[in-house]
């Protein structure tokens, strides 16, 4: 058994890895200090593992308070940091909070690691790194493409700060690069939490079938794929979550040689938002309203993973499909009611 610090354990990712976490036998300490995310989630956790952990409301961007926080918990196994700001368009409109938010965090967190350079540490990445992949599936020896946006950013430059750090200090890392999580827990008492109106295209859908959103526009059907909607990756958050379990069970093993493995989380297959609103349709039996708009800027048009690696590597694959991602998400909304 091991002790983990999941720090964003509260959001989405985070609240189903702890899940997972504890059902393997792992103790998890909990931070977040709510800046997107609700108190109410721990009670989720709880009720799904029987267990409540120990939450740390703790603002990591700051130095003096995760270096209280580390001394607190310096017995850890290991560290998964999902913490970030990670909305596309706001990162835009205020990049210094994304960096000082997301750079400052990790780098605080490092701090510690460079002391306990047996602390395993696993960092929350994003396909969102590789920008417009030339080839398709994506493999993880792709070319870094300029970031998109400062949400982009702070992942490529994370992975960079990581490289420098386990070679300088002498920690091992392991880089997962999510494509798109979506779904909830089955038992619907933990899921996606969006704040205000969602960007993502799952929490739209289901706010949209619960009666709380207008229709839904589809950003662009021009372009050069099956139906002239966007390609993604969609993959279940449990799915995801498990990855990690393996990933930190690997680091603590002490299996990985490189100061940074990278790995990407995907399904392996893409799907048109199109085909995404018909696999939720036949999921729940809800037509969703939508309407053609125009491209949304910094989309790219197609990005779904080459899964061999995280099979070799971690021997996880994901397994659960779209529809049961969409059976998933549209149960979490119907527990949230009309609260959003
Ligand atoms: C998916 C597709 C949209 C909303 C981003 C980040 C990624 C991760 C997930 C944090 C696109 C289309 C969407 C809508 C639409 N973030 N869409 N109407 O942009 O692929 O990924 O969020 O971890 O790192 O890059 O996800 O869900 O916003 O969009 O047509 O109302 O759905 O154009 O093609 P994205 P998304």
């Amino acid at each position: 058994m091991s002790k983990v610090l999941v720090t964003g354990g509260l959001g989405f990712i985070g609240s189903h890895t702890a899940v997972e976490l504890m059902a393997r036998g792992h103790e998890v300490v909990l931070v977040d200090n709510l800046t997107n995310t609700r108190a109410e989630v721990l009670d989720g956790i709880e009720a799904i593992s029987g267990t409540r952990p120990v939450w740390e409301n703790v603002d990591l961007a700051s130095q003096p308070a995760c270096a209280a926080l580390m001394a607190k918990h310096s017995n850890i196994d290991g560290i998964i940091h999902f913490a970030a700001h990670k909305a596309v368009g706001e990162s835009v409109a205020k990049p210094l909070d994304y960096y000082q938010n997301n750079l400052g965090s990790l780098m605080n967190l490092l701090e510690f690691v460079r002391t306990e350079p047996k602390c395993a540490f696993i960092f929350s990445s994003s396909c969102t790194v590789y920008g417009q992949a030339d080839d398709l599936p994506i493999r993880e020896e792709a070319p870094i493409k300029p970031a998109e946006s400062p949400y982009g950013n702070t992942k490529q430059i994370g992975e960079e700060i990581l490289q420098d750090c386990a070679k300088a200090y002498g920690f091992k890392v392991i880089a997962l690069r999510y494509f798109n999580p979506v779904g909830g827990h089955p038992s619907a008492k933990i899921g996606e939490l969006p704040n205000g109106v969602p960007q993502n295209l799952v929490p739209f859908i289901t706010q949209s079938a619960a009666g709380q959103r207008g229709a839904l526009k589809v950003f662009g059907n021009d372009y050069d794929t099956r139906d002239g909607t966007c390609v993604r990756d969609y993959i279940h958050v449990v799915d995801v979550a498990k990855a990690h379990i393996l990933a930190m069970e690997r680091l603590v093993a002490g299996k990985v040689e490189e100061p940074v493995e990278v790995y990407n989380l995907g399904t392996g297959t893409g799907s048109t938002v199109v085909e995404v609103l018909t696999a939720f349709t036949k999921a729940t039996g809800i037509d969703i309203k939508w309407e053609y708009a125009a491209r949304r800027p910094g989309d790219v048009v197609a990005a779904y993973a080459d899964t061999k690696k995280a099979l070799e590597g971690l021997g996880w694959r994901a397994e659960l499909s779209l529809e049961q991602s969409m059976a998933d998400a549209w149960r979490w909304q119907e527990t949230l009611g009309q609260s959003v």
